[in-house]
């Protein structure tokens, strides 16, 4: 399974990729406008750093508009996919993106069968946004693992990249369910590599190694 951060923060961007787990970065304009910069400076710094696909989004609501700026996008990099909102509009932009073999990721994706559309029409990869759900006490689970059904049952290759990440609990089910990718806030990323029994077990063993006398391990 991939593991993309949900960010448009470098120094957040750079803490992740610091570690060489990261494999790619989605964000979205409540995350550019959250990182106080302008979006052009953003987008060029962050496909300069990660290597791997950088999903940016689009902000126009007409489909002619999202193909020009999909185009205007992508010269920020070979690596940009293009992130597209889950409306007709939006699908016939991902039909056209997808003939021109330009990346997209269909975001605010909530039920399943918007996933078969977006991979319908072409779409590289498709966002539920399973943390929302759980919000308003609905199985945002159920939607990734209903998704991930209907496009093994079809051999659907639309990658399922799981949004709205909250908690580790949301990554080891993905992981479980088959989902290709998570996106995540660096706040999880630092939760999936700590536990507080692997803090305890480091610091009984740093004491005892104290009480070694020849503490050369040769
Ligand atoms: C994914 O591409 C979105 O940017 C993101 O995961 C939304 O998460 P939120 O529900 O925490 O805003």
């Amino acid at each position: 399974m991939k593991i993309f951060i949900d960010s448009a923060d470098l120094e957040e961007i750079k803490a992740a990729n610091s570690l060489g787990l990261l494999d790619g970065v989605t964000t979205n304009p409540t995350l550019i406008a959250k990182s106080g910069k302008a979006f052009a400076e953003v987008a060029r710094s962050i496909t300069a750093l990660v290597k791997g696909p950088v999903s940016l989004e689009v902000t126009s609501i007409q489909w002619e508009g999202m193909l020009a700026e999909a185009h205007a996008l992508r010269k920020h990099g070979d690596n940009v996919v293009v992130k597209i909102p889950m409306t007709a509009d939006g699908l016939k932009a991902v039909k056209a993106l997808s003939a021109e073999k330009i990346p997209t990721n269909v975001t605010l994706i909530f039920q399943p069968v918007q996933a078969l559309l977006a991979a319908k029409a072409g779409a590289t990869y498709v966002s539920p946004f399973i943390g929302r759900h759980d919000d308003i006490a609905q199985d945002g689970m159920l939607l990734v693992k209903d998704i991930v059904t209907m496009f093994r049952n079809y051999a659907v290759k639309t990658q399922v990249l799981v949004a709205s990440v909250r908690h580790p609990i949301h990554v080891i089910e993905s992981a479980k369910l088959g989902a290709d990718v998570v996106t995540l806030p660096l706040k999880v990323i630092h939760q999936l590599i700590r536990h507080p029994l692997t803090d305890a077990g480091l610091k009984t063993f740093l004491a005892d190694w104290e009480k070694v006398s020849n503490k050369s391990l040769t």
